[in-house]
């Protein structure tokens, strides 16, 4: 119970602009008290409970002094025992008394110390489904990147009520760019997410070569990709740091440079003070959202991956350093498999296949001037949409 108050602190605290721009410190606050009643509850049971057990505990104790010394003092004075004596059994009953109480006392403790244990071991001993530590499973040797999903059907195991995919079927060949459309909440991201083995599906399979994902060892399929998320999350340290996380092992300076550099970010980040040293704070709030976007296409870009999934990755520049990082990816690109997921027009026309994502499949399929003539498409509505939209 306690942990469920301090999570709605933690989050409070931790994203307290939002809470101040929507005038919520009370509404919180109210929140967290109610989350804390339980606890108080019962922690005004148990005060008491161990309060009239402390008490008893020690009257105890005392109780056993006062009776020992009395009969102790009532048999020297009958003449029936020596006053050493007397002492002995005393000495006896207290020590005896005293671990009584003192074991007592810590009754409570003892349990508290087994359901922390318990909850810990429950922690330890739970494998997870998708162990990124297991070594087992193959590698390949050179990828192509060849990816192929097969007859996918998915739904989140937290909402086992909402099914996400029914039949998704959808190739992407080597050195390919294919671009996912479709509306908000359709399941592009989830795309993304299967294709980094976040989860498995439910039916079908993915495979990349030709060989299942589930086949390949995990840590090194995750190393052939390089992810631009929809929220990019940077980590509370130097902007070089940040970058050079993409790699494994030491990125050089240089590689650190060229990556920004063709990420359209060495300008913006040469005119900070502190330049490459520059903390960007927790989860990169010192950084404008283009100015993170980049930093996170500079750590994806510097891993030099053979698959590139770019999750909305442009969304947050003005058209001019969307251009710009655009040409860069389009550099960047060449030679390597892409999943580009992106709503503005002129970052999914180019790519080689427009696939659009709706109902749980992919309902249709190809390049931008064949889908834009297809009567009563989706995508040709979607872009009707899009051009009255930017008239
Ligand atoms: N971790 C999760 N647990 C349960 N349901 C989820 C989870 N993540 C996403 N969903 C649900 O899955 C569906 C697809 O989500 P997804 O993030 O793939 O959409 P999207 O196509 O990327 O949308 P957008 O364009 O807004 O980013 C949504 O209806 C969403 O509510
Ligand atoms: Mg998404």
């Amino acid at each position: 119970m306690y942990e469920e108050a301090s999570q709605v602190a933690n989050d409070a605290v931790g994203s307290i602009r939002t809470v101040a721009s929507f005038c919520a410190e009370e509404k919180v606050m109210v929140l967290y008290k109610k989350k804390c009643e339980g606890p108080m509850k019962t922690g005004i049971r148990q005060g008491l409970v161990s309060g009239i057990g402390f008490g008893v505990s020690f009257a105890l104790l005392f109780l056993v002094y006062a009776a020992s010394f009395y009969f102790g003092a009532k048999l020297v004075d009958d003449g029936k025992t020596t006053f050493s004596d007397v002492f002995r059994v005393f000495f006896a009953l207290t020590m005896a008394a005293m671990g009584i109480s003192q074991s007592s006392s810590l009754a409570p403790d003892s349990t508290k110390a087994k359901s922390a244990a318990a909850s810990i071991f429950a922690i330890l001993d739970r494998t997870s489904k998708i162990d990124p530590s297991d070594v087992s499973g193959m590698t390949l040797e050179s990828v192509k990147g060849e990816i192929e999903l097969c007859h996918i059907s998915f739904k989140y195991p937290t909402r086992p009520d909402v099914q996400i995919f029914r039949d998704l079927s959808l190739n992407i060949h080597s050195g390919k760019t294919v671009a996912l459309v479709g509306e908000s909440g359709c399941g592009k991201s989830t795309v993304i997410a299967l294709l980094q083995r976040f989860y498995d599906p439910d039916s079908g399979h993915i495979s990349l070569d030709g060989i299942e994902i589930q086949r390949l060892q995990l840590k090194w399929l995750r190393q052939q990709m390089g992810l631009v998320s929809q929220e990019p999350v940077l980590f509370n340290d130097t902007i070089r740091a940040n970058i050079a996380y993409g790699k494994e092992g030491d990125a050089t300076e240089a590689e650190i440079l060229a990556a920004s550099e063709m990420a359209n970010a060495h300008k913006f980040i040469s005119g900070l003070q502190q330049g490459y040293d520059t903390m960007v704070g927790e989860r990169g709030v010192q950084l404008s959202g283009g100015q993170k976007q980049r930093v996170a296409i500079a750590r994806a870009i510097v891993k030099s991956p053979k698959i590139l999934l770019l999750d909305e990755a442009t969304s947050a520049l003005d058209a001019e350093s969307e251009r710009v990082v655009q040409d860069a990816l389009d550099r960047v690109m060449v030679n390597r498999t892409t999943v580009v997921v992106a709503h503005r027009l002129s970052t999914i026309k180019n790519a080689d296949v427009i696939a659009v994502v709706k109902n749980g499949g992919i309902v249709e399929k190809g390049r931008h001037e064949t889908l834009i003539n297809m009567k009563g498409g989706v995508y040709a509505s979607l872009v009707a949409l899009h051009m009255s939209a930017s008239s």
